[in-house]
């Protein structure tokens, strides 16, 4: 077997700060040793304690002022949009109309769609995210070649081929028929294979008919483990067009419910606008939400209820939603999160934004036994902070005092410089320098 080591603070999750004594959700090794075999952890704890154990021949990298924790997990971000981030001036179905769709029609062509595969796939791993649930474009050859350039470097993600048959451009549209033999034959060709996997992907309510989203679920029940990717109830005026258009749901969510669409992999971007019926099916059939504070905040959209999705127990994950959302950086998430959370008198402590963002993200999409922490047996899917990435950096935390106080000054100063390396498998799929 091939077995090397890294020598380092390291921090990571193992339970839901929310649920447990705060001492017991995480495990932090002030001088501490990750070993990994084949691609998978094989030993974690005091390098102190360890290292007499570990053969005298194996490589040991040593960091110092550094921290190894597990690699992001985004649970929603597009990566058609890598390139139309930042579009000024409007809200979401504006935004839509002005800026996405022109972009994405780009993606008919297979070469072009490769090229920005590569880049979002590079762009991820330099912000430190590992896994992550992204939204191809109405073309099948978009999801393929997203695909093929995540294999190349074998990496765990889910994506899938958007289902859009109406009240869009005609070039950007399917049929419910043609969707489903596409969607169809990508899962065929990819769903999990390596560490890939499918999420049947509806845009949202408004661009499906209700013919459609049949589709959607005929697929859920035709294969085993098939994510379910969209987006609800992100923007009033959405909400509204969404009440029109279906007269007879009682509510948004109702609309997916109605066509067998909510499971535990059932992931939900947004979920701003929601009711209490809506967490509690989303409770009840172990959905996830997946909060993007970056987006809502860009989009105007509105304010995530953190504490009330912790209250009907629904996972939640947090994603970037590239391009609505305005950073690849999980610590910007992070930043923006705390103060999405603040605005509401609730407070988002250091821990459990880690854990959203680690373990938390993980669970959501029903991966916590792969990635999402470093517990012996998983995934070798880390990454190497630099604490002294930048002077402001270096000063603050030299002068923290706990694990809890430097994640929380990481999260709201750290960005793709405090990144020094990030690994796949146990294989460097980024350095910094
Ligand atoms: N709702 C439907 N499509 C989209 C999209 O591309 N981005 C966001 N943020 N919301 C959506
Ligand atoms: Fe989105």
């Amino acid at each position: 077997p091939i077995i090397k080591a890294w020598r380092s603070a390291i921090l990571h999750c193992i339970a839901n700060p929310t649920d447990v004594a705060h001492e017991q959700a995480f495990q932090y090794f002030e001088d501490g040793l990750l070993v990994v075999e084949d691609g998978h952890i094989s030993a974690l704890g005091d390098a102190q304690t360890l290292l007499p154990s570990l053969s005298p021949d194996i490589d040991v990298e040593h960091h110092s002022n550094a921290l190894i924790i597990p690699g992001f997990i985004d649970t929603h971000i597009h990566y058609p949009q890598s390139d139309m981030i930042a579009s000024y001036g409007v809200q979401l179905l504006d935004w839509l109309n002005t800026y996405t769709f022109p972009e994405e029609r780009k993606f008919a062509d297979k070469d072009y769609a490769s090229q920005v595969a590569k880049r979002f796939l590079e762009e991820l791993l330099r912000n430190g995210t590992t896994t992550a649930l992204v939204f191809g474009t109405v073309h099948k050859a978009s999801v393929e070649a997203f695909f093929e350039a995540a294999e190349a470097q074998d990496l765990r993600m889910i994506c899938g081929k958007v289902m859009m048959d109406r009240h869009a451009p005609d070039y950007l549209t399917d049929t419910p028929e043609s969707s489903y033999q596409d969607s169809k034959a990508l899962i065929e060709n990819w769903h999990e294979k390596g560490r890939l996997h499918y999420a049947v992907t509806p845009r949202f309510a408004p661009t499906s008919s209700s013919e459609q989203l049949a589709q959607a679920g005929k697929l859920l029940s035709e294969f085993d483990n098939l994510y379910l990717h969209t987006h609800l109830s992100e923007n009033l005026k959405e909400c509204e067009w969404v009440q029109a258009l279906f007269p007879d749901s009682s509510h948004y969510l109702d609309v997916y419910d109605q066509h067998q669409l909510l499971s535990e992999r059932s992931v939900f971007a947004h979920g701003i606008h929601l009711c209490d019926q809506e967490y509690q099916r989303l409770s009840e059939t172990g959905s996830a939400i997946a909060f993007c504070p970056t987006s809502n905040l860009f989009l105007g959209s509105g304010l995530f209820n953190l504490e009330k999705a912790e209250l009907h127990k629904v996972n939640v994950g947090m994603g970037t939603d590239v391009g609505g959302g305005t950073s690849f950086s999980m610590f910007s998430t992070l930043n923006e999160a705390y103060k999405v959370i603040q605005m509401q008198g609730q407070n988002l402590d250091p821990m459990k934004s880690f854990y959203l963002a680690t373990l938390g993200g993980a669970k959501a999409l029903r991966l916590e036994d792969r990635v999402g922490n470093l517990a012996v047996g998983t995934e070798a899917d880390f990454v190497i902070l630099d604490k002294a990435a930048t002077p402001l950096l270096n000063t603050r935390l030299a002068r923290s005092s706990s694990i809890q106080d430097t994640l929380f000054a990481l999260m709201i100063l750290a960005d793709d410089r405090a990144i020094k390396a990030t690994y796949a498998m146990g294989q460097c799929v980024h350095r910094r320098d």
